[in-house]
């Protein structure tokens, strides 16, 4: 049988981790597809700057790559706006569905990309667009989607909670901490995305618009980042039982009606004081954990690596194989795009 053949748009920590991992699990991701899955081309913008991937395979074309006829299925992994998301449309309107790790496209323009992909009826799965490793996105909109989520509370940056655990428990200040998550590669090259909090709201955006099933993009969250919290305040904390956290929280704000005609969602990231008996307070390092609360369900907690190539690309097979899947049985586990509607509160209410 042809084997399903697969277009990876970016070959950096994340690409290269994927392309490991699809060549070492070949036997089993065929026994789990169906059918082989082979890497069709690889597009990067300097081919002279990956001398450890089969050169063959390796394009600049990135357009001419998603849209040609022998491949199947296509990896974003580049990051960042654009050329992501024209590349994402392209595959889209050439049929493909798309497998990507981009939480700033995602958190910007969702809903937009969902509505392409299912007026195609491809896939688009994003699961290493959030907390990497953790199975969130798919429990969040497959598993729960018959109960009605009430709160999503999470620690969804790594370095930020590095740095916050370091200063617990060290006293350290924040400069310092700082100095140590960049040290040991944690920190983007920008950290201003991970300590004042832009990360976490593109992060924010993205789980609440799955869990509340509404669109919310990352300019509707309240974000307040970390560079305040001083040594002082982690210790103040300390002493009153509590521990400091920089949370992402999407709350339904419940009205009251019957119903819930007239219930609000509200988006925010900040740091936030809490008891050290919650689950969240244990969360320390870099790892991310996020504490779901739903009607029926009750309350539930994702706990694991939130960044790093491997872990991230472990989510990225994953939705692989989940789109391969339905690409055989010529279904897309897209879903209608449209959304309940819930209205977002502005952010000078939230
Ligand atoms: N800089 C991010 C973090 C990487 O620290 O969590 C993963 O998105």
């Amino acid at each position: 049988t042809r084997p399903l053949r697969v277009a990876l748009l970016g070959c950096g920590t994340v690409g290269s981790a994927v392309l490991r991992l699809i060549d070492e699990q070949a036997d089993d991701l065929t026994a789990r597809v169906g059918r082989p899955v082979e890497v069709a081309g690889i597009a990067v913008r300097r081919p002279a700057h990956h001398p450890d991937v089969p050169q063959h395979l390796l394009t600049t074309d990135a357009e001419a790559l998603v849209t040609r006829a022998d491949v199947d299925l296509v990896v974003e992994v580049i990051g960042g706006i654009e050329p992501a998301r024209t590349l994402m449309l392209a595959a889209f309107a050439a049929g493909k569905s798309v497998v990507s790790a981009n939480k700033a496209l995602l958190a910007d323009d969702g809903p937009a990309l969902h509505a392409a992909a299912a007026a195609s009826g491809v896939d688009l799965y994003y699961e290493a667009a959030v907390a990497g490793a953790i199975p969130l996105l798919r429990p969040l909109r497959e598993s729960l989607a018959g109960d009605q989520i009430r709160r999503v509370v999470g620690i969804v940056n790594g370095t930020t909670n590095y740095i916050l655990s370091r200063m617990a428990e060290t006293g350290a200040g924040f400069a310092e901490a700082l100095a140590e998550a960049t040290d040991l590669g944690y920190a983007e090259a920008d950290p201003t995305a991970d300590v004042d909090g832009f990360d976490a709201a593109a992060k924010a955006a993205i789980l609440a618009s799955l869990s509340f099933h509404t669109p919310v993009s990352a300019a509707d969250v309240y974000r307040e980042g970390i560079s305040a919290v001083s040594a002082t305040d982690v210790a103040r904390a300390a002493e009153i039982g509590c521990t400091v956290k920089l949370l992402a929280i999407c709350e339904r704000v419940v009205n009251g009606s019957p119903g819930h005609p007239g219930d609000t969602v509200a988006v925010r990231v900040h740091p936030a004081m809490i008891p050290t008996t919650h689950p969240l307070a244990a969360v320390g390092g870099a790892f991310n954990a996020v504490f779901v609360e739903a009607e029926a369900a009750g309350q539930l907690m994702f706990y694991g690596q939130g960044a790093g190539g491997e872990p991230t690309a472990s989510a990225v097979l994953g939705d692989l194989v989940a789109v391969a899947r339905n690409r055989l049985a010529g279904a897309s586990g897209q879903g209608p795009t449209g959304y309940a509607g819930l209205a977002v509160r502005p952010i000078a209410d939230t």
